[in-house]
């Protein structure tokens, strides 16, 4: 579990993270969601310790990772796979080379093993037979995955990811949503995702904080979001293309047509909701 405890982060006497509290569980996709500059990366830099809150505690399976001198702190780090904005690829060198990075930083394995467990994540990012191409040399989609890659190639308990979507076309930001989902539950970890993109919300949402000005506006998970009445909240996702199909299903709700929790699994388990209302339901 990852616990948030009341963090605050200023820049210059200019507050951007106020107060923020949350609690993470293995096997789940936490995602903090909110518009640009609400404060996502920085929280998220806090609690991978780039960033020092000036206020509040981040406790990683109840050890107070904010307390912890420099050596403890680079115990729970070797535990952090961190997929940046962008991929943060080091352009000069090969997917390969990328990979075993980290790698070489903590492990002291012999060639062989290392070479094995890129192998090995390459495959569990499909990505088999690239190890010799250089990031210039892949589209937006696969840089994405090696970046995965490297990210959970020490076997993280942790996974954060910045934006694992930006600048992807919406087909391509499925698959990185369902790698990581299942990536998420295959080894149990737990995943913090920063996005704006509403379909990974409504894909991969097992827990849901809405940041609003550097303040936790609210808390819930993928299926709540579509009947909260946060207007700040509201305001946020109905801005987004997919969240009319959910703005639908919320005016089902309002009209009574979802009569009980059944119908409203029901609706929830449809690949395509079509959102037209039983005619016999009046
Ligand atoms: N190193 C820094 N020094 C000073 N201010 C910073 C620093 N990093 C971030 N900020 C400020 O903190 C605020 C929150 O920034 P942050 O990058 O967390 O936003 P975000 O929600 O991740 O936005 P985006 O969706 O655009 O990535 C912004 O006002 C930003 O200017
Ligand atoms: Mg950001």
């Amino acid at each position: 579990m990852i616990e948030l405890r009341n963090i605050e982060k200023s820049f210059d006497d200019k507050s951007v993270i106020a107060d923020v509290s949350a609690v993470m569980k293995p096997g789940q996709c936490n995602l903090i969601i909110g518009a640009s500059g609400s404060g996502k990366t920085v929280l998220m830099k806090c609690m991978v310790g780039l960033f020092e809150p000036d206020k509040g505690h981040v406790l990683y399976d109840g050890q107070d990772f904010t307390a912890m001198n420099n050596d403890e702190k680079t115990e729970i780090r070797k535990e952090i796979g961190m997929l940046f904005q962008g991929s943060a690829l080091f352009d000069s060198l090969t997917v390969e080379q990328n990979i075993m990075f980290p790698l070489n930083m903590f492990t002291k394995w012999p060639i062989k093993k290392k070479l094995d467990r890129v192998n090995e994540v390459l495959a569990r990012v499909n990505l088999v037979d690239t190890n010799k191409k250089y990031p210039g040399e892949l589209s937006g989609g696969m840089k994405k995955r090696v970046g995965i890659a490297r990210a959970i190639v020490l076997n993280p308990k942790y996974l954060f990811c910045d934006e694992p979507n930006s600048g992807l076309d919406p087909q391509t930001s499925l698959v990185i949503d369902h790698l990581i989902k299942e990536i998420t539950l295959e080894y149990n970890i737990i995943t913090v995702v920063n996005t704006h993109d509403m379909n990974s919300v409504m894909e991969i949402g097992n827990y849901i904080l809405y940041m609003y000005k550097g303040k936790k506006e609210w808390e819930g998970n993928n299926r709540e979001i579509i009947f909260s009445k946060n207007q700040r909240l509201n305001d946020f996702i109905f801005a987004s293309e997919f969240l009319k199909d959910a703005k639908d299903m919320r005016m089902l709700e309002e009209k009574g047509k979802i009569a009980n929790e059944r119908d409203m699994d029901e609706l929830l388990d449809k690949d395509s909701p079509t959102l037209i209302p039983p005619a016999d339901t009046e």
